[in-house]
């Protein structure tokens, strides 16, 4: 199965014909992986790195849930019709990812680990206090500047060694996922566009963005460190630091860049041609479509 990401390049409105963009295809693909004989410490059996990516993990179906809740409000504000489907195969794509991480939400559990608690509280802010609280374009913004993060995460995952030592089954499942969060890295953002353009709308929702995935991120890897004291030493812990540290400082120093790089006044996603990463992967690593 091919890549099926296009050449068509894309201009923006209201640019002058200054940006010439290559726009994505974006296409849904169902990897059907199968979880079950991923090993606890998948992460090259290195513990902090598994319990950091697994409470990533435990983020991405509620809150591509509230992504899709958040753009598909928009959708009649969309006259575009290339914008209105590219927002459908986002929503699509965002559902699958969801399907395929709640699948190895059975092989976490199966390692012992509680979760339900942890996703029960998350679903709570993000649905009960989130949804009811902020205004809907702020939800857009949130989610455009959310989106953009992820595809911020997903180029590190592609372009560097991260997810060598990594399972074969989470690293199709974490390749996969960013392959697709590059595909349509765009599209919250060109709605948000649409509805309100205003830089202090974008800035808003960048800072509840922050303000929202680091600490729910922090605290869900706290607990299933807690959960897993008995095999954490202090002496493994600091062993096993050292070998993610280079990893965590590349993906810090990438955020702080990308948190920046989102505040420019003339930002957008497809700025920074990463398409190429999701083609090569597509290409080495064929997907069925859905
Ligand atoms: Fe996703
Ligand atoms: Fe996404």
């Amino acid at each position: 199965m091919q890549s099926d990401v296009s050449d068509t390049t894309h201009e923006r409105e209201g640019d002058s014909g200054r940006h010439h963009r290559r726009r994505p295809t974006i296409t849904t693909r169902r990897p059907g992986l199968d979880f079950s004989d991923v090993p606890k410490y998948w992460f090259g059996g290195n513990a902090l790195g598994t319990h950091g990516a697994n409470a990533l993990n435990l983020l991405f179906p509620d809150g591509e849930r509230f992504f899709v809740r958040s753009v598909r409000r928009y959708l009649d504000s969309v006259d575009d019709a290339q914008l209105r489907a590219d927002v459908q195969r986002f929503v699509e794509q965002e559902a699958q990812h969801g399907v395929e991480h709640e699948h190895y939400f059975a092989a976490l559990e199966a390692h012992g680990f509680v979760i339900r608690p942890m996703l029960k509280a998350y679903r709570f802010v993000a649905f009960r206090v989130i949804e009811r609280v902020a205004p809907p374009v702020l939800r857009l913004s949130a989610t455009a500047a959310l989106e953009h993060l992820t595809a911020t995460f997903a180029k590190l995952a592609l372009s560097n060694t991260v997810l060598d030592h990594a399972h074969p089954t989470m690293r199709s499942l974490l390749s996969w996922h960013a392959a697709e969060e590059i595909e349509h890295r765009a599209v919250a953002f060109d709605v948000l566009q649409k509805v309100d353009p205003r830089w202090s709308t974008r800035a808003a929702g960048i800072a509840v963005a922050v303000g929202t995935l680091f600490p729910f991120w922090v605290l869900f890897q706290g607990s299933l460190m807690w959960q897993d004291r008995a095999n954490l030493s202090l002496a493994r812990l600091r062993e096993e630091r050292k070998v993610v540290k280079d990893k965590t400082e590349d993906r810090r120093v990438a955020q702080q860049a990308a948190v920046l790089d989102y505040l420019r006044r003339d930002f957008h996603p497809l700025d920074e041609d990463t398409t190429h990463l999701a083609e090569a992967y597509f290409a080495a690593h064929p997907v069925a479509a859905r």
